[in-house]
């Protein structure tokens, strides 16, 4: 399947920023840039107390809203949790899953991300799932090794019908707020890496249907290059999506 015939989706991760008033400012600065770009699908991934806010502001335009993280049991005594029908209920329809982050600072494994997402799916929430190396795992060569890994173990058990609807976002850990961003040969090869893992555990038909973004430091002077592979089908942005001119040049080296 060629690249234009995939869905390239544009997800801003707002992580631990913007308090319900600033999530209302900013969604309203990003909604009239984003107005008339149709080329992609553009989802903004907020915290959990503003996407009442945000979904509200969003409601009926081309932006849709997600959440960072989902529990995997629908209700429960899982005190601090919040489960995929709340998201649902407050506008979302993507989930961001197994940030970097939820990996290195909450212990989540890829068995803990499967679950996350496998909720998210049924549920009807488009999980992204994140995977991608440490900075010791590229400078030791084992890449393709770790994010082959981790592939495999977070879509464990899915059928081929729930893997039609997930996205896959390749982030290098060691690319994430740090400004320095992946090449776009790197991040080409990893993406094309992780479609053809997705080929042998399924077939080529679903893994040339499946959306595989690239995250760490994309940003609007680099999107464009980075976009451009064949394999990149959009992009989870974290730093340059808290800034409405920023992440609306990212959308428009999209279209
Ligand atoms: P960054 O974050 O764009 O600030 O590097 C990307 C992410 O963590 O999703």
């Amino acid at each position: 399947m060629e690249k234009s015939k995939r869905k390239t989706v544009i997800a801003g991760n707002w992580k631990m920023n913007m308090t319900p008033s600033q999530a209302y400012k900013l969604i309203n600065e990003i909604m009239p840039l984003a107005e008339n770009l149709s080329g992609c699908e553009i989802v903004v991934c907020v915290p959990f107390v503003d996407l009442d806010t945000v979904s509200a502001v969003a409601e009926g335009s081309n932006i849709k809203v997600g959440a960072q993280n989902v529990h995997f049991k629908q209700t429960g005594a899982f005190t601090g949790e919040i489960s995929a029908d709340m998201l649902l209920e407050c506008g979302a329809s993507y989930v961001v899953v197994g940030h970097s982050e939820r990996r290195q600072y909450f212990g989540e494994t890829d068995e803990i991300i499967n679950l996350r997402a496998k909720a998210a799916l049924e549920s009807g929430l488009t999980p992204i799932i994140c995977v991608g190396e440490l900075l010791a795992e590229r400078d030791a060569g084992i890449t393709a090794e770790v994010v082959s890994r981790q592939t495999k173990l977070v879509l464990a058990g899915f059928t081929a019908e729930q893997v039609k609807n997930i996205i896959i976002a390749y982030e290098p850990v060691w690319a994430i707020g740090t400004g320095r961003t992946a090449s776009a040969e790197q991040a080409e090869e990893v993406c094309a890496l992780i479609r053809n893992i997705i080929a042998g555990l399924y077939n080529l038909k679903i893994a040339e249907a499946i959306t595989i973004q690239y995250g760490g430091s994309m940003k609007a002077g680099n999107a464009a290059e980075l976009l451009a592979k064949p394999n990149v089908d959009g992009g989870l942005i974290g730093g340059a999506s808290l800034d409405a001119a920023e992440f609306a040049a990212i959308i428009r080296a999209a279209q």
